[in-house]
């Protein structure tokens, strides 16, 4: 399983040993949650905290955007080194066009989708985009109850994939631990997000090597 820790769970005023921490794990990339107050209802951290981050992180950036017209910000989120730009479906009238710029911009595209929305939506674009990040929970807050409807969601998501030849990498985002966890990569999970699993733990890097192991 690749194991994306989101930065949401960390300690803000003191990032440096969260990052060294980070760096020195079997992560394979560092989440990074940007919120607007608009499509989510909180506001996190924005471009000149994630500049400072991306110069002491030596994992690859997957950048998780909770904002309206996430187009806007592609150059910018290109400029921060990121390797996955997730935008939202709902946040997208455009999908197909966006997900064609953030290719354009060197980046691999993710597309998000919210708890109520269905696998279904995908179906025209799946095979264009390289991740489906599957949120298991309302998006804006770290430490909320996982939502097991997702575990179905993952499934039906892999029988896509299966019917369409799509690469897309399956993520999902929200209330993963090593047990939620397990049933993910059961139905076909192959990248998790976890924050106040890692961050809250005695030895994150644990945490982080019990979902590696899924
Ligand atoms: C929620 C964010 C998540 C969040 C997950 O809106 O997208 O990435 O950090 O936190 P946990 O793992 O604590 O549910
Ligand atoms: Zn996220």
């Amino acid at each position: 399983m690749k194991v994306s820790p989101s930065l949401l769970s960390a300690d803000f005023g003191n990032l440096v040993p969260d990052l060294a921490m980070i760096n020195s794990s079997e992560a394979d990339y560092l989440h990074l949650d940007v919120m607007d107050g608009v499509f989510v209802p909180n506001i996190s951290f924005g471009f000149p905290v994630m500049k400072a981050v991306a110069k002491r992180c030596e994992k690859p950036l997957d950048v998780h955007l909770m904002i309206v017209e996430p187009d806007k910000w592609i150059s910018q989120v290109r400029d921060l080194g990121a390797e996955i730009m997730n935008v939202h479906q709902e946040a997208c009238p455009h999908l197909h066009s966006v997900v064609q710029r953030i290719h354009n911009a060197g980046m691999k595209a993710g597309v998000t989708i919210n708890p109520a929305t269905p696998v279904s939506t995908l179906v025209d674009i799946i095979e264009d985009v390289d991740l489906v990040l599957v949120m298991s929970v309302n998006p804006g807050f770290g430490g909320q109850p996982f939502i097991e409807h997702s575990v179905k969601k993952v499934a039906e998501l892999a029988a896509l994939k299966r019917a369409t030849g799509s690469k897309a990498i399956i993520e999902v985002d929200g209330g993963v631990n090593a047990s939620t966890g397990a049933r993910l990569a059961a139905a076909g999970a192959e990248m998790v997000v976890a924050g106040s699993y890692v961050f809250g733990a005695e030895n994150p890097h644990d945490a982080i090597h019990s979902l590696k192991v899924l």
